[in-house]
């Protein structure tokens, strides 16, 4: 096993308030893995970490054996890694396959820019494919569903071809069967070699979809383990049990 990405005494702070407070996690080339929390636990910032949103105070994240801070947010994916934000931001008034195409198009150099032929490239006709959203390439991406959008984001990531995804809560606001859709997406993209962290706070895909799991706290790591695991936890039980904002959690987390 390779580690891929190795994140050592990371430390985001805002003034004085640290929203990841002294973090430690390796995840292994081809793992999914799974991070939960409750809200506010830190896993948003834990990505912006890793794609340079946010600037941390200290500590080291290694990507394939190289050190991301310092890099700009273009030099990381340059290096292989694609993110998708918790609220879908794809171009509204452009096709689907015009969403994906343009984002293909950010990782080729420049001058093949210039060479590049018109027409739509097999790699984009296939990952609109791989997204279920072939019947829906000429459609305005503004006129999908919300889930769909998610998907979009998700192909425009995958175009790119990156080493690591990282998906922020990917199935919130999602139908049953989209949910089920974006698992079965999940397993696939791990399956054909990309490595993938999912931030998810809907206990039940995690505990469908989740093999690894890695549960953050107060900008900190809790636990990791497997899903049952995690669940007999005593101190994750208390975590989510002690905030009423995540009842629903709390309630599924027992089950
Ligand atoms: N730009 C920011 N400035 C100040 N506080 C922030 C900022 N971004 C996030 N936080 C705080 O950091 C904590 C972690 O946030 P976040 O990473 O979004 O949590 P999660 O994604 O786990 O719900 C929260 O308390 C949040 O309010
Ligand atoms: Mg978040």
């Amino acid at each position: 096993m390779t580690e891929l990405l190795k994140i050592r005494d990371l430390v985001v702070a805002f003034d004085a308030f640290h929203a990841i407070d002294g973090l430690d996690l390796t995840l292994e080339e081809h793992e999914v893995r799974f991070v939960i929390g409750p809200n506010g636990a830190g896993k948003t910032t834990l990505i912006d970490s890793i794609t340079n949103l946010v600037r941390p105070t200290a500590g080291s994240i290694l990507f394939a054996g190289e050190e991301l801070l310092g890099k700009s947010e273009y030099a990381i994916v340059r290096t292989g890694i694609g993110r998708t934000f918790q609220k879908p931001s794809v171009f509204d008034e452009l096709t689907v396959l015009e969403n994906v195409d343009i984002a293909a198009s950010f990782r080729l150099p420049f001058r093949s820019l210039l060479r590049r032929r018109k027409g739509i490239s097999d790699e984009v006709a296939q990952t609109l494919g791989s997204v279920n959203l072939t019947d829906q390439s000429e459609s305005p991406a503004g006129s999908l569903s919300h889930g769909q959008k998610q998907w979009l984001e998700v192909a425009m990531v995958l175009v790119q071809r990156p080493r690591l995804l990282l998906l922020d809560e990917p199935v919130a606001g999602m139908t049953e069967k989209e949910r089920l859709h974006t698992g079965e997406l999940v397993t696939r993209i791990a399956a054909e070699g990309t490595t993938v962290l999912v931030v998810e706070h809907d206990m039940d895909f995690v505990r469908r979809f989740a093999h690894k799991v890695t549960v953050m706290h107060e900008g900190k790591i809790l636990t990791e383990g497997s899903v049952a695991e995690v669940q007999s936890n005593e101190t994750v039980r208390e975590v989510y049990l002690g905030r009423p904002r995540d009842a629903r959690g709390a309630a599924e987390a027992l089950t």
